[in-house]
């Protein structure tokens, strides 16, 4: 097991960490003495920090939903650092609205993104870490996955497809030690967040999550949480579904156009 104070050498690339949780994770990282490569579309947030940091960080421009995108950045990661001892499936995008209002296409981008974008990677970088034997993957999910969410259908069956990836795989590489984990950040006030409309009381900071995920960036159990009150939050909601229900009823509006009610 990797303390956090041997972290000089170690590589971690995090996808998606041009902003939101991505990028403040990453961020710790660095001050954690990481090496990182932040995986993004855009580099907006990633290139400067490469610039005042320019030993420990990496911005790598990547499309995860294109194949050579993914391969060409993993193995450029190799060439460079010679290793990739953590990934970080982090990247997402989603579509919010009533099920009934969203088109084919957009649940296609979601699942490109967040389902094939995780797989691309763990196909990239697995050989290499079985190579050596030696590896951690985390794959950020959602408690979405067990419970639903309105006006998240898509998104969230993503993130059920994640869960099922996720445990097939580990038990695969049961007598290896790689590890690939399920990692939770809590409900938090990102770009993608805000548009759920949430009271930003519910919303935790995205600096103090980057924090606490990285304290738990060695983990290597099969699911992993921010914090304690994250997974007893889930645990409760799994348990009893009913009260996530009437969590996200009393903010969230996703419901699809009726026209005529049953009672009628
Ligand atoms: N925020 C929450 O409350 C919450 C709760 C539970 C779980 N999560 C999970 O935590 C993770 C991060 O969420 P977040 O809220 O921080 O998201 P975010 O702020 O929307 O950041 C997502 C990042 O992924 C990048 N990205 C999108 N499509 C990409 C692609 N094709 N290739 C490469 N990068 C791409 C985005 O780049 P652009 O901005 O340029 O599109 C963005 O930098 C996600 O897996 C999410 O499901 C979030």
């Amino acid at each position: 097991m990797h303390s956090r104070t041997d972290g000089t050498r170690r590589v971690v690339v995090v996808t998606g960490a041009n902003e939101g949780i991505g990028f403040n994770l990453l961020r710790s990282l660095v001050d954690d003495g990481y090496r990182v490569v932040g995986v993004d579309v855009a580099g907006s947030n990633l290139r400067p920090l490469q610039e005042r940091f320019p030993d420990q960080v990496r911005y790598s421009e990547c499309d995860l939903t294109v194949d050579d995108d993914v391969t060409e950045t993993v193995e450029a990661i190799l060439d460079d650092w010679g290793r990739i001892d953590i990934l970080v499936n982090n990247a997402a995008v989603f579509h919010y609205g009533a099920f009934t209002d969203q088109s084919i296409e957009q649940t296609r981008e979601e699942f490109e993104v967040n389902y094939f974008g995780y797989v691309r990677m763990l196909r990239a970088v697995l050989p290499h870490m079985l190579a050596r034997n030696e590896g951690l993957v985390h794959n950020v999910s959602s408690g979405v996955a067990a419970v639903g969410h309105p006006g998240m259908s898509g998104y969230a069956s993503t993130k059920g497809a994640i869960e099922a990836l996720v445990r097939s795989v580990r038990s695969e590489l049961r007598h290896t030690d790689v590890a690939c984990t399920l990692l939770y950040p809590p409900l938090t006030n990102t770009r993608s967040a805000a548009e759920l409309g949430y009271p930003d009381s519910l919303l935790s900071d995205p600096e103090v999550v980057g924090r606490k995920l990285a304290d738990r960036i060695e983990s290597t159990g099969p699911r992993v949480w921010a914090d304690w009150q994250t997974r007893v939050g889930m645990a409760v909601v799994e348990l009893f579904p009913a009260l996530a229900k009437v969590g996200t009823a009393r903010f969230v509006d996703a419901d699809p156009p009726v026209e005529a009610s049953k009672t009628e």
